[in-house]
């Protein structure tokens, strides 16, 4: 496999989850019209398909990459705003896993990139993630969807929990704080993106950082965390 299938608007939400696959003519065009008319007709209509797909495959093969060394194959994954799940196909497909992801199933007017401290923006459609899912090879069997705001939460151990640009990137770790303390093992390992790594030695016993994005405006560093404090 060398790209996703993904039809228009599967790249549309693409797109507006990873903002760097849209490229520079477009990124200018959002600044001149401004971000409401970028997010539901630019990043929708102004697009190469083709493109965005073998874009998206291979941001999502980099972060399978670094990720990999940190799942082993069959372990139970949990993906906390996945996206369209690119990242989640490739881990099913090359280390045969169960993913479940608990998601939003709606997509907010304006693409907003900073700190959203009361949750309410969200990039996504279930069932266009599940689409993407079952066109890209995932089985029916191997995943599970859930969405976020319906509250009703899997209460079942994970080996791995990964949330990338989501958990305390866009909206507070405390939001599911109790509920990771809940389903995470000691040896389970949660990976997030965060601008405040220092902050989770006091919640974890173990914190790693994997990657910096040192050049975004964010600044934000890759924590692979274990063992919580209790
Ligand atoms: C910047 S995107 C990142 C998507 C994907 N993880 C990636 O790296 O390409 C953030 C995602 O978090 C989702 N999201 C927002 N609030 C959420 C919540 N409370 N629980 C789960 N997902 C959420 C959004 O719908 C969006 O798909």
């Amino acid at each position: 496999m060398q790209n996703f299938k993904l039809n228009r608007d599967i790249a549309h939400l693409a797109v507006l989850q990873r903002t760097e696959l849209c490229g520079h003519k477009l990124k200018k065009l959002r600044k001149l019209l401004g971000r409401y008319f970028f997010s539901v007709f630019l990043s929708k209509y102004f697009i190469d398909i083709d493109q965005i797909s073998k874009n998206y495959f291979n941001l999502m093969y980099k972060e399978f990459l670094l990720l990999k060394n940190y799942i082993n194959e069959y372990d139970k994954v949990l993906s906390i705003g996945s996206g369209i799940g690119g990242l989640e196909v490739l881990i099913n497909q090359k280390l045969n896993n169960h993913i479940t992801f608990i998601e939003k199933d709606y997509v907010s007017k304006k693409v907003k990139y900073g700190w959203d401290k009361e949750n309410k923006e969200a990039y996504n459609n279930l069932f266009l993630l599940e689409k993407f899912l079952l066109n890209n090879g995932v089985k029916k069997k191997d995943f599970d969807l859930f969405d976020f705001d319906k509250k009703k939460f899997p209460h079942t151990k994970f080996d791995a929990i990964i949330s990338l640009y989501s958990l305390d990137y866009h909206y507070e770790f405390n939001l599911y704080k109790d509920y990771l303390y809940k389903i995470m093992k000691p040896k389970s390992v949660l990976i997030f993106d965060t601008i405040r790594p220092e902050f989770f030695y006091s919640v974890f016993k173990k914190v790693e950082i994997i990657k910096q994005d040192l050049d975004t405006i964010h600044k934000s560093k890759r924590i692979a965390c274990r063992d919580f404090r209790s």
